[in-house]
This record gives structure tokens, C-alpha cells and sequence, in this order.
């Protein structure tokens, strides 16, 4: 139940690391980098993350990580619009955001201000009055880490247009999970990490989205030689690459790669509406047997009822907190706590069933009504 942690691995992942090991690296050596496919990863990979997340072949790298992604993003949002200083995002966005944001402030900032919509007045629409015509990037999440609110890309990317500002999107509590359509709600940059939904395993790269129409004028700040448009050709200046390849900064990280490949091939099966769908059946059955079992139990439901409006996870609250997710654990039910107060369940269209969700939330049931969270082994652990 931590697909919102980290997704579970694609049943063949050894096969595919057994053969970049004993046959790519081994035998092929250097060959590797075009003959396996190892330099073109990047692009291959993004081009099938493009079809969950709706874009187009050429806007998405995997590469990095979702805060360096999310810097370089940032950068060229500001180079973009280089007349206006201010910044717009929330004091609950996921924090690797905001230090990341506020580092390129530091970098590149003349008189640059991030604003930030306070804890309980960021309702979307809060965030929109925040946007005006001295806004150069706004920056969030789709997806609260602690809630699963899921804000609205469609309207919030249209009021940041009819401003003349540009948007950066964390998409990590929800790529692989909720329907996404970048292209279609014109969204200018996205990034995310790859190992919570899209199961492409511990370290695996994250990806990049930038939109083709910003590709003539993108700086993104860092350059590197695999983001030039010819890197074999070792030229003195910098020619960046087409597309979102000019992301990429350095080697890539081959082996934590092969997981990702691993999880795409199973993806470019997958009917990504009918995923969709299916989150959504998970999501809600997790709702409604929340309300029938644990209710009597002081359980509630953080999340938003509206699936529109909700993430990945959902996440409920009870004072047993922590305790109360180590007592899970140690009945073989994996989910997950951030503070102050949530206890997340993070359900993959992939990979979970329904049985899964009703044994959740029967041991759940069970942890309560036994008050097990309450002995002393569970008391203080914390896990990640
Ligand atoms: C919303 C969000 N952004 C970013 C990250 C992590 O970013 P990185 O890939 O840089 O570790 C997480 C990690 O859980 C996250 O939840």
C-alpha cells in the first residue's frame, strides 16, 4: 500500500539487470552506449512516459533528480520571462520544491521574491489571486505529499497564461496514478520522480517535461555536453540539443536506469485511461471501507472526497499516528506517515487489487480495535 513511497518492481527487473551486466557491460563494453540503447535511454524512456502523462514524443528526458530537474525548470522559467521577479508557490509544497526554488532565486535573483500562499488559504483559487503580472513562474505540486489534494492543472496553467506567467509542475504524487494530459492543459514544464508510480525502483532517474514551444529560447542554466546537440563532436561553445534533451547534463546513471526500462516495458501495455480508471476504483473502494470499518475507530479521511480533486494516496488521520503505521507494518500492510498527522495508502493501477485494499483496511480494523499500536515496540520507531 506505498505506491506513493515506492512503486513495486516489474516482475522480469533481474532478467533486464542480469543482461545489461553479463552481456551490455561485460561483453559489449563501450559499444553498450549506442548498440543497448544506453545514451538514447533518456529520450526513449521519456518518450513512453509522454504517453501516461500526455505529452509528445521529444518533450520528456528522464534524467537527475525531481529537485535538480525541478532547479533546472525553474531557471528557464525565469530566463523566460526575465522582466518579472516574482515567484508564486505554497508553504505546503513538498520542501525539495521550495529549497530548489528558492536556490535559483539565490543564484539568479535580482530583486526576485518567492510568494508563497499560506497553510489553509491555498485553495486553488487563493493561488490564482496570487498571480499577477509581475509573476514569472509559478511552481507547485499537483499532488499535497501529506493530503493527496490535487489541484487543478487545467486552471490553474490558464490563469498563469492570461497573466503572461509560466508554470513548473511536480508531478511525483501523481504520474502513474491519476489521469494527466500536460499538453492538453498547457502546461509550460513538468518534472518528477519515476520510482513512486511509474515502479521504476529505488534511484532511478526522474524526468523532465518541457513543452515543444518553448524549446528555440530554453536556458536552462546548466549546461552539459550530453545536453549538446552534436555531444561527440567536442565543440569549444555550447549547441544545445532539440527538444528536452538539452536537460540532460552528464553520463546517465545506467544501472539505476534498467529498473525504469523495466517499468516502461510493462507500461507501453497498459491502457493508461483504463489505469486511470482503475486508480480511481482503488482509491474510492479504500474511501468507502474507510468510512464502513474504521470510522468507529477515530479514523478520518484527510484526503478530498471528490476524485477530481484527490491524488495518488489517500491519506486518514488518527492520534496513534506513527505507532499505528509501524503496528501495520508488522502486519505485513507497508503504508506510510509524514507528520504532523497523516497515514498514507498509496494504490498503484498497477500492481494492487482489490483484496489488497479490503485486508488493508481489515488488519487496520484490527490494529485499532486490539489497540496493538499502543504497546511500547511500536512507540518512537520511525521509519521513512
Ligand atoms: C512531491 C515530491 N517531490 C520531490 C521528491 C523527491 O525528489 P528527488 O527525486 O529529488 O529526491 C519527493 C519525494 O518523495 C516528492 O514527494
Amino acid at each position: 500500500m506505498d505506491a506513493n513511497s515506492i512503486g513495486a518492481p516489474p516482475r522480469d527487473v533481474l532478467d533486464h539487470l542480469r543482461r545489461t551486466v553479463e552481456e551490455d557491460w561485460a561483453l559489449a563494453r563501450r559499444r553498450s552506449w549506442g548498440e543497448a540503447g544506453w545514451l538514447e535511454a533518456a529520450s526513449a524512456l521519456g518518450d513512453g512516459i509522454a504517453r501516461v502523462v500526455g505529452a509528445d514524443p521529444g518533450e520528456i528526458v528522464v534524467t537527475d533528480s525531481t529537485t535538480i530537474n525541478l532547479f533546472k525548470a525553474v531557471v528557464g522559467a525565469l530566463n523566460l520571462r526575465p522582466k518579472r521577479t516574482r515567484i508564486v508557490s505554497e508553504a505546503a509544497n513538498f520542501p525539495t520544491d521550495l529549497y530548489a526554488t528558492q536556490s535559483a532565486i539565490d543564484l539568479l535573483g535580482e530583486g526576485h521574491a518567492l510568494v508563497l500562499a499560506a497553510d489553509g488559504h491555498d485553495s486553488d483559487d487563493d493561488l490564482c489571486a496570487l498571480i499577477d503580472s509581475n509573476t514569472a513562474v509559478v511552481v507547485l505540486s499537483l499532488v499535497d505529499y501529506r493530503t493527496s489534494r490535487r489541484r487543478n492543472l487545467a486552471r490553474i496553467n490558464a490563469a498563469a497564461y492570461a497573466a503572461g506567467a509560466l508554470t513548473v509542475w511536480d508531478l511525483s504524487h501523481g504520474a502513474g496514478a491519476v489521469p494527466i494530459d500536460l499538453n492538453g492543459d498547457r502546461t509550460d514544464f513538468a518534472v518528477s520522480c519515476t520510482y513512486k508510480y511509474l515502479c521504476g525502483g529505488p534511484g532511478a532517474p526522474a524526468f523532465f517535461f518541457a513543452a515543444a514551444r518553448h524549446n528555440d529560447a530554453l536556458d536552462l542554466g546548466l549546461k552539459g555536453w550530453l545536453g549538446h546537440a552534436d555531444q561527440f563532436a567536442f565543440e569549444l561553445g555550447h549547441r544545445p540539443a532539440a527538444g528536452a534533451r538539452r536537460a540532460l547534463i552528464g553520463t546517465p546513471p545506467v544501472l539505476s536506469t534498467i529498473g525504469l526500462q523495466a517499468a516502461m516495458a510493462v507500461w507501453a501495455g497498459v491502457d493508461v485511461s483504463a489505469a486511470a480508471q482503475k486508480h480511481e476504483a482503488l482509491s474510492s473502494l479504500m474511501l468507502d471501507l474507510t468510512d464502513q470499518e474504521l470510522g468507529p475507530f477515530g479514523v478520518s479521511v484527510a484526503s478530498p472526497r471528490h476524485y477530481a480533486e484527490r491524488g495518488g494516496h489517500i491519506a486518514l488521520r488518527h492520534p496513534g499516528g506513527n505507532a499505528l503505521v509501524e503496528a501495520l507494518a508488522d502486519a505485513d500492510v507497508i503504508c506510510s506517515f509524514r507528520t504532523p498527522d497523516s497515514i498514507r495508502f498509496g494504490f498503484s493501477p498497477l500492481t494492487t487489487r482489490y483484496v489488497d485494499i479490503w485486508d488493508a483496511v481489515a488488519r487496520l480494523r484490527d490494529v485499532l480495535k486490539n489497540e496493538t499500536w499502543r504497546e511500547d515496540r511500536f512507540a518512537g520507531r520511525s521509519s521513512i
